[in-house]
């Protein structure tokens, strides 16, 4: 069951048929859930090129059912008229095409009230498409419209037209002073009916019928998000649900049933019609790209208004619409432009915006806040592979990735069919760090294989992982400790716990073997950790042995100090465990228990490889090989006390020799860690060596502001990972993804996040977007700890890293963090 639905991002227009089309080969049917012909899709296949407006493009396909669903309003003769079109093309649409039994039908007089309510509209006029979609929606909401099940019983339909032209007429005399003329619409709409009869049908059970035979659905949305009745920029909206919610109702699939939805956007914005744009272009500007973007309507030629790309608008569509995956269209557009600039959000009044505004007035007059990034002055034109995108191009979309936190599934270099890019991961995989650390788990979780161990004393095992259970002091000795020994014992009955006696007698100068002998008594042991099959302990205070013989400082009594299973030294042996990792405190518990030496798997070897080498500025500071060795330092050290055995293998500069005998001694070790980032792009030399070695990469990208290059994949059966070079990133992301992956080359579980829950000592203002982790102080005032974020310079203020003992997760969807609230921290383990 694959359904999918196609929703327009921004006002429409996006080039949801070029999508559309290329998507529809794998779907079994494309269904139309909302609008009318009202929609101009176009479509280019070679040389044809066809602008669809109610029948989905799936219909081009020669296999494919296309659907027009409940929630749409259909013109019959717009219908017939696209039918004959089509069947002109040579696309026969019969068997294929099936039309809701419960969709409205607009008459020519909706159209005629459409340019009638336009024009008393004056100023203030939406620019409808005057197709009556409007006026058609307007009387099903009344409950006096007429749908395509009435077409197919003519009597009925003459009975129930009559009353609609009575009642309309009555308005109409109201409103205009006149009647509406109607003479031949009825018996015009039957004629056509009786074309269109052979393809109505119930729409709901025909797809949900499908969807439950395990068959696909894609859903051509129609309109766009800005043009939601609902959501959009109401009143300049079409009188349809354009979100991806309207695909639910518009055709009747519940959205249990709806598993993805794919939001289009161009590389900037258009508009056709009246109403607020606030990125619009200056007209020089918007000249430039019309005529690039061959921006003229599909539908009434008229051309359209050009503006920035528009994240706020995306934002939005994002969340209404819970947009999984986003298209970019028309990337070629923008081939020829020097820069760029990028809508990163409003400001009213010189206030910034958190919201979309509500009111059209208050929409008119925000101020956009822009980004410029550089243009790429290359051609993308018909480009089919995402390696071949020029580094600026590939960073545009990069950031809009990045901002919205959302992957780019696909990106249109040309209307044609084939311009289309799918990264299949290569462009953007990017995860929340979440999502990231469950795919390291996973990823390296299925790879690792048993570990070396050795013997180490108890005093060298800090930071190693156990691999054999901590028997007490039978198999650590040594015996002459000389308190709280005891002797666990069997009771002769089975007695309740409450009720246990010291049933084993044990007098001062017995020796163990005399105890072990008395019949009763299993084990003799220190530390009251009670054995496997001794119901109990006895405690005997200040004991001491020497040569087997147990010597008392004072006596026990029978019944005295029994302690029953499950007591602390007990717990101790339960808790000491192959796969912990040894901290103080294991550590404690297995001197207490009488061990010296310890089972400990060995220590993962972690290679460590800075890369990159681009030039720099002289007085930069700090240079890059400042950062690049100062991150290596700090990362063997975050290794070693992650568990992992560091090995250094210093700087390898952007040559492929030099890199590939690196990268190969790397991957000798039991994982790499790359501290210059391999992502796509910018270090794209350090991914293609990876590459060739046999490289799959699970993601490259992780949504910590600004969305940071951090990659991971697997190259010869070893974790790979490409931190980002700033040193707050290569800290947060190591302690994030590689940490757990040492854990389990350790044959350990790996360790929760140390996020701890503080409370903010000085309010935070930070821009809404990624979360994003701030160097800061922690301090334990009372049960919640206090946290402040410490002023630093980015990048290379590594005076700053030094004084934090924490990052302060400042999260995705907050802007201001006031004084006293609760937030979290990730602490940072070589400091606390
Ligand atoms: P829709 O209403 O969302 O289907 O979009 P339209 O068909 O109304 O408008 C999109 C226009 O852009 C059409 O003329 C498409 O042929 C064209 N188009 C779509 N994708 C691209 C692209 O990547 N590059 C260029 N240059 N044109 C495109
Ligand atoms: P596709 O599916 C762009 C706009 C009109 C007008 C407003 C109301 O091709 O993206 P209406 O006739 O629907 O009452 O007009 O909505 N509009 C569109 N703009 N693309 C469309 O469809 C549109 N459908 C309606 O221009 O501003
Ligand atoms: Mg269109």
């Amino acid at each position: 069951m694959k359904s999918v639905v196609v929703v327009g991002a921004q006002w429409g227009d996006e080039g949801k048929g070029k999508v559309v089309d290329y998507l529809s080969g794998s779907f079994d049917y494309i269904a139309r859930v909302a609008g009318g012909h009202n929609a101009g899709h176009t479509v280019i296949i070679d040389k044809d090129r066809y602008v669809l407006q109610l029948i989905p493009c799936g219909i081009l396909r020669p296999k494919q059912h296309a659907v027009i669903g409940t929630g749409t309003v259909v013109d019959p003769a717009a219908l017939v008229a696209e039918i004959a079109t089509l069947s002109k093309a040579g696309i026969d649409v019969k068997g294929r095409l099936h039309v809701s039994n419960r969709a409205h039908l607009i008459f020519p007089y909706h159209r005629e009230l459409d340019k009638a309510a336009e024009g008393a509209r004056g100023a203030n006029k939406i620019g409808t498409t005057s197709r009556g979609i409007g006026p058609a929606y307007e009387d099903k909401m009344a409950r006096r419209g007429l749908r395509m099940c009435d077409l197919l019983d003519p009597e009925l339909f003459r009975k129930k037209a009559a009353h609609v032209v009575a009642e309309k007429n009555r308005l109409a005399r109201g409103a205009y002073g006149a009647d509406i003329d109607f003479s031949g619409e009825v018996e015009e709409t039957l004629r056509l009916g009786e074309k269109i009869r052979g393809y109505i049908c119930d729409t709901a059970e025909l797809l949900n019928r499908a969807l439950d035979e395990g068959k696909s659905v894609l859903f051509e949305g129609a309109q766009g998000t800005m043009l939601d009745i609902d959501h959009g920029t109401y009143p300049y909206v079409t009188s349809s649900s354009a979100t991806s919610g309207g695909a639910s109702t518009g055709v009747g699939v519940p959205p249990t049933k709806i598993k993805n939805v794919l939001g289009i956007s161009k590389a900037y914005t258009t508009r056709v019609g009246g109403g607020p744009f606030p990125t619009e272009m200056p007209d020089l500007e918007a000249k430039e790209v019309r005529e690039r973007g061959k921006e003229f309507g599909a539908v009434t030629g008229r051309p359209r208004r050009c503006g920035w790309l528009d994240l706020q608008v995306l934002r939005y569509a994002k969340m209404i619409n819970g947009i999984d995956s986003l298209v970019v269209t028309k990337l070629d557009v923008f081939d020829t432009q020097r820069e760029i600039q990028v809508c990163v959000g409003y400001k009213y009044k010189g206030t910034p915006l958190k919201e979309m505004p509500a009111l059209a007035e208050e929409y008119e007059h925000v101020t956009p806040e822009y980004k410029t990034l550089p243009g790429w002055n290359e051609t993308t034109y018909g480009l089919k592979e995402g390696s071949k995108l020029p580094k600026a191009a590939i960073d545009y979309l990069r950031f809009v990735s990045d901002f919205l936190q959302v992957e780019i599934g696909m990106i249109s270099t040309g209307p044609e069919r084939d311009a289309t890019i799918v990264p299949a991961g290569k462009i953007h995989t990017m995860l929340t760090y979440e999502q990231a650390r469950n795919k390291v788990i996973e990823e390296v979780g299925k790879r690792k294989g048993p570990r070396a161990t050795a013997a180490v004393s108890v005093w060298d095992a800090l930071g190693l992982v156990l691999a054999q259970e901590v028997k007490t002091d039978r198999e650590y000795p040594p015996f002459n400790r000389s308190t709280r020994d005891g002797y666990a014992v069997r009771s002769s009955e089975a007695v309740p716990d409450a009720q246990l006696k010291c049933v084993g007698e044990i007098k001062a100068g017995d020796t163990v073997r005399d105890v072990l002998t008395s019949g009763t008594c299993l084990q003799i042991m220190t530390g009251a950790a009670v054995p496997e099959g001794a119901d109990a302990v006895v405690m005997i205070e200040y004991t001491s042995r020497e040569n087997d013989v147990v010597r008392f400082e004072r006596a026990a009594h029978q019944g005295q100090n029994i302690v029953p299973r499950g007591s602390e030294a007990a717990a101790a042996q339960a808790m000491l465990k192959p796969g912990m990792r040894l901290g103080y405190a294991e550590l404690a518990l297995a001197a207490q228990v009488g061990a010296v030496q310890l089972q400990c798997a060995q220590r993962p070897r972690v290679a460590i490889l800075s890369t990159g080498d681009e030039v720099v500025l002289i007085d930069e500071t700090p240079g890059p090989f400042q950062i690049r060795n100062s991150n290596s330092v700090s990362l063997a050290a975050q290794v070693r006390i992650a568990g992992g055995e560091p090995v250094i293998l210093g700087n390898a500069p952007d040559r492929i020799e030099d890199l590939g005998a690196k990268i190969e001694s790397g991957l000798k070790e039991d994982a790499l860690v790359l501290s210059g980032g391999v992502s796509m792009g910018k270090y794209d030399l350090v991914e293609n060596v990876l590459k060739a070695m046999g490289a799959e990469f699970f993601f490259d990208a992780v949504a910590i502001r600004p969305g940071k290059p951090a990659v991971f994949g697997v190259c010869q059966g070893k974790p790979v990972f490409g931190l980002p070079g700033n040193p707050v990133s290569t800290m947060v992301t190591f302690e994030l993804f590689v940490a757990p992956a040492i854990d389990l080359l350790s044959g350990a579980v790996p360790r929760p996040l140390p996020l701890v829950e503080a409370r903010l000592a000085e309010a935070l203002k930070e821009k809404s977007g990624l979360a994003h982790f701030l160097p800061a102080r922690v301090e334990w005032r009372g049960t919640v700890p206090e946290v402040k974020a410490l002023k630093w310079q980015g990048s290379g203020d590594i005076a700053a890293l030094a004084k934090a003992n924490c990052f302060l997760v400042v999260p995705a969807d907050r802007e201001n963090i006031e004084v006293g609230e609760r937030v979290a921290i990730l602490l940072r383990k070589d400091v606390v």
